[in-house]
């Protein structure tokens, strides 16, 4: 069956840190519509069991089903290590995650092989990224360091400074010590602290260490996998809905700062 390409592309996260993913995919694909998930009332799903990541991913992955999207992406690094299977199964749609791009872009940009991964406590448990890398390059180890404080500094908003520096020095010094030359930033909220993040590195490593990001390889991604489909859009459509499945006050607030920009609608929605 033909899919209509005039349909918008769905994005999932567990909360608002998706819209860091949203941000690329709208800077890569400007004419194309998005419908964004993030399932606010649950977040964070980096601290709980794959099972409930599954379970939670499934809901929401349905609840975006129903909007008539033409592709899915799944923006958390999280719902991505553990639940993808499970997702293409279900659906009758192409489904895409941030693991496969976000492990090809470091392996890239890699000279020595030796990759360090930030992400969750759960897609670091879940070995996503190694086994991704491995079955890339047989040249590459990957050394993972789970950094849950970071998603709640981003989720504050507070990205710069004393507190941040040190959070980000304390994740950042065993993978310096391991030898890496490329930190990928394996988490939705991490490139909110993309500055702090290589201002630590470029004190531990002197500017040899690079930052690759996990959100911007995947928007590439899915321009690609577009493209060569037959279903980028023809024609402008832009624009990006966000549900939420909790309104907090400080929504707009938070929104914008993982979006660079306000989302030309919202509204809370029961899945
Ligand atoms: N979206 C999650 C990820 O990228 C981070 C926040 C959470 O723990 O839910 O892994």
């Amino acid at each position: 069956m033909k899919v209509d390409c005039s349909r918008p592309i769905g994005v999932f996260d567990s909360g608002l840190g998706g819209l860091t993913v949203a941000r690329e995919l709208n800077a890569a694909l400007p004419w194309e519509r998005i419908v964004y998930l993030g399932d606010t009332a649950r977040v964070p799903y980096g601290t709980r069991s794959a099972g409930t990541v599954i379970r939670y991913a499934r809901g929401c992955a349905r609840f975006l089903a129903k909007s008539e999207i033409k592709a899915l992406v799944v923006a958390c690094n999280t719902v991505s290590a553990v639940a993808m299977d499970h997702l293409r199964a279900e659906l009758d749609l192409p489904v895409l995650g941030v693991i496969g791009p976000g492990a090809r872009a470091a392996v890239c940009a890699s000279r020595t092989g030796r990759i360090g991964v930030l992400a969750t406590l759960g897609t670091v448990a879940s070995g996503a990224y190694p086994r991704e890398v491995a079955g890339i390059s047989s040249r590459c180890e990957v050394f993972q360091r789970a950094a849950p404080l970071l998603v709640s500094l981003a989720e504050e908003g507070w990205l710069d400074g004393e507190v941040p520096r040190l959070a980000a020095r304390r994740y950042l010094e065993p993978l310096v010590a391991s030898g890496v030359d490329v930190v990928l930033l394996g988490c939705t909220h991490f490139p909110l602290l993309r500055a702090c993040i290589e201002e630590v590195l470029a004190e531990l490593a002197g500017g040899t260490v690079r930052v690759v990001d996990s959100a911007q390889a995947t928007a590439q991604h899915v321009a690609v996998f577009l493209a060569e489909r037959g279903l980028a859009a023809a024609e402008s459509q832009g624009g990006l809905h966000v549900c939420v499945t909790d309104l907090p006050g400080t929504f707009e607030a938070t929104a914008a700062a993982f979006l660079g920009a306000k989302p030309d609608s919202f509204e809370e929605v029961d899945l």
